[in-house]
């Protein structure tokens, strides 16, 4: 178990566009199990490749819901609708918030760590997740596509999320 250094908004490693993954191997192996390290020390819901420096087609999600724990790697939306609004972080921008459009309904195609293809249905947050993680891979943070100006998380917000 390792914790890897989070790469925050301004690192240009965060712009690029990551490399699909052509084989698993131990190295990625144990990349997986420090992203999740790295996510859960963070306290997030998703993590990408590209957020601890290595340009990899690969995301971490756990929404902390039963059954929405995944690794994907060369993961493809093949699939969205419906539409939701709503508040969004990134573990690469930390103390910032902003509200991001999503679909509320995605279905996205991937591999799991043993290279074997699953198909992942996500509602809500789970879809949210999907949506902000992949664009990770694209160089695509969510100030990007947002619907306003980022702006910092406020006491009021984080007591909301408390409740
Ligand atoms: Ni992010």
């Amino acid at each position: 178990m390792a914790i890897r250094k989070i790469r925050v908004m301004g690192d240009e490693v965060l712009r690029k566009t990551s490399k699909e993954v052509k084989e698993m191997t131990p190295r990625l192996k144990t990349l997986v199990e420090d992203m999740f390290d790295t996510m859960y020390e963070a306290m997030g819901v998703g993590l990408a490749a590209p957020q601890v420096g290595i340009l990899k087609r690969i995301v971490v999600i756990d929404t902390y819901e039963e059954n929405e724990k995944f690794a994907l790697v060369n993961p493809v939306i093949t699939h969205v609708d419906g539409e939701q609004i709503g508040e969004e972080g990134c573990l690469s921008l930390p103390g910032k918030t902003a509200v991001v459009k999503r679909p509320d309904h995605v279905i996205c195609q991937a591999y799991n760590i043993d290279m074997e293809p699953i198909t992942v249905e996500g509602h809500g947050l789970l879809a949210r997740a999907i949506c902000h993680e992949l664009d990770h891979l694209d160089g695509v943070l969510y100030p990007d596509v947002a619907e306003e100006p980022v702006r910092d998380v406020t006491y009021e917000d984080e007591i909301e999320e408390g409740e």
